[in-house]
Order: structure tokens, then C-alpha cells, then sequence
């Protein structure tokens, strides 16, 4: 199926798990994929996989939490790929650690890239689909942001935000033609999960706990997020903004 023939999509952490599944998935839908990463090699791996598999794609370096480096990846994705008729925000990092045991400099990265670097990214794209009366927009937050999850204090207070800020924008530019939705990953296969797992100090236990827990019985891979990203992405959600979509084998649940 190509439901994104003609349409450029930019994804932000596109060179990490979840952001190079749904690259490749936004590609083999017939999309041209604007590849966006401060790690440009990892990046320019997704890009070129991509292209051999006979896709459209190209790698930019970007820091989200710069904006003057977002205003020239924009411009030169935009160069290269035409408009930008969807948006995905999904770079993203944490630490784990207990709140008293953070330190203010942390809390300050943390904000930097889980909610300022979505902002600027916004504020850069907003205007042209606003003007062309078009747009996708999909923030990937975390299930941290409606549940809560010790040790990542900063990091869910981060993503709570940006859905509210997500809700905000959706309204502001409903009368656009724009949609904001978001999707909320649970524990899910990739290197930011490694890194949760080797904080929280005894891996294997971790493990068996949020097996346990989630009812689906195994924790998310990143293959299982791109279906709920591209749905919102796509015609079939024209008439849904606003909304937040857990994705974590039923780890969360409300009525
Ligand atoms: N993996 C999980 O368990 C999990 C759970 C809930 C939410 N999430 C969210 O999913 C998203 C994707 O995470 P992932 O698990 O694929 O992690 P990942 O570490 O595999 O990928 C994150 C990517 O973001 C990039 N990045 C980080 N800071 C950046 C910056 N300032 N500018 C540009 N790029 C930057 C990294 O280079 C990396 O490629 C994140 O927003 C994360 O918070 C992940």
C-alpha cells in the first residue's frame, strides 16, 4: 500500500529504535523521508538501508534543542524534499535516577531535548502547513507521561507536557487543516531502554517484572510502534486530533 506516495515525512530520532522502524515503514509506503539526528551516522545508516530497499530518503544532522541548527535542517529537507506534510517528533533521552539524586544541570538536558527540541520543531514547521492548510503532526511521548514511572521524574514531566502542549496545538491549528496527535511507547527493545535497564541496577529482574506486568506478556520491539504513527499520519485520521495512543502491550489502561 502507498499511502504516503508524493508526501515528505521528517522524523526526528530517526536514526535510533523507534524513529529508524518508522522511517523505513513511512519509506516502504511510498514516502520521502527526511531522516533527522544529531548522531548523522546513525542517520545516514537508516537513509541509506532505505534507498537500497528502493525507498526515498536522506539523512540531515539536527539538534533539536538548537534552533538554528533546526531552521537550516528544515530548509534543506524542505530543499531537497518539498514541504513538509508530516511531522514526527520522537527524538528523545533520559537518565534514571531517583529525583533528589538529579542535579538541576540534568534537569536542564532533560528539558532541552524531551520538550524544548519539540517546540523549536513545531515552530519551525507550523507556519508552511498552516499556510499550505495541511498537516500531520505525531509526538511520540511515553506512557511516563500518564502513569508516572520512578526514576524518570524530569523525563515524564518532559513528555506530560508535551501532550498537554500537543492538545494546545491541535486546537490552535484545527481551523489549519492540522492534526497533533500522540503516541506513548511503553518499554520498548532500544538503545534508550538498554540504558533504563543497566540504571535500574539488576537488568534481569527489571525484565521479568515488566513481563510480568504488561498483559501482552513481552515488552514492545520497535516495529510496534510505526502502525499507530502512520495511522495518525494518514488520511484515515483526518478526522482525529488531539488524542494520545498508548502502545505497550496494555501495560496502561484507562476507561
Ligand atoms: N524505548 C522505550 O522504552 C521508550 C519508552 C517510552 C517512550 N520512548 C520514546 O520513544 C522515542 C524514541 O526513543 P528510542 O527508544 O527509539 O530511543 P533511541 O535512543 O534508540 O533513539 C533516540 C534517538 O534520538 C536521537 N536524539 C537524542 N537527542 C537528540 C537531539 N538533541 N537532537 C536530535 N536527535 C536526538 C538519538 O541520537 C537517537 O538516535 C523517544 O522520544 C523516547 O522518549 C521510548
Amino acid at each position: 500500500m502507498q499511502r504516503f506516495q508524493y508526501k515528505t515525512v521528517l522524523v526526528t530520532g530517526g536514526g535510533g529504535g523507534i524513529g529508524g522502524a518508522t522511517c523505513r515503514r513511512f519509506a516502504r509506503e511510498g514516502a520521502r523521508v527526511a531522516v533527522f539526528d544529531m548522531n548523522l551516522e546513525a542517520a545516514e545508516t537508516v537513509a541509506a538501508q532505505i534507498r537500497a530497499d528502493g525507498g526515498q530518503a536522506q539523512a540531515f544532522r539536527c539538534d533539536i534543542t538548537e534552533r538554528a541548527a533546526v531552521d537550516a535542517a528544515v530548509a534543506a529537507a524542505q530543499e531537497r524534499f518539498g514541504p513538509i506534510d508530516v511531522l514526527v517528533n520522537n527524538a528523545g533521552w533520559d537518565v534514571f535516577k531517583p529525583f533528589t539524586k538529579t542535579e538541576p544541570a540534568q534537569w536542564d538536558k532533560l528539558i532541552a531535548i524531551n520538550l524544548t527540541g519539540a517546540l523549536h520543531m513545531h515552530h519551525a514547521v507550523l507556519p508552511g502547513m498552516a499556510a499550505r492548510k495541511a498537516g500531520r503532526i505525531v509526538n511520540i511521548a511515553s506512557d511516563a507521561a500518564r502513569v508516572g514511572s520512578s526514576g524518570e521524574a524530569v523525563y515524564a514531566a518532559c513528555k506530560g507536557g508535551l501532550v498537554a502542549f500537543s492538545k494546545t496545538i491541535a486546537r490552535e491549528h484545527a481551523r489549519h487543516g492540522i492534526t497533533v496527535n500522540v503516541v506513548c511507547p511503553g518499554p520498548t527493545d532500544t538503545a534508550l531502554f538498554a540504558d533504563y535497564k543497566q540504571g535500574a541496577g539488576n537488568p534481569e529482574k527489571l525484565m521479568e517484572a515488566f513481563t510480568r506486568s504488561i498483559p501482552l506478556g513481552r515488552i514492545g520491539q520497535p516495529d510496534d510502534l510505526p502502525g499507530a504513527i502512520l495511522f495518525f499520519a494518514s488520511d484515515d485520521a483526518a478526522f482525529v486530533t488531539g488524542q494520545v495512543l498508548s502502545v505497550s502491550g496494555g501495560l496502561t489502561m484507562n476507561g
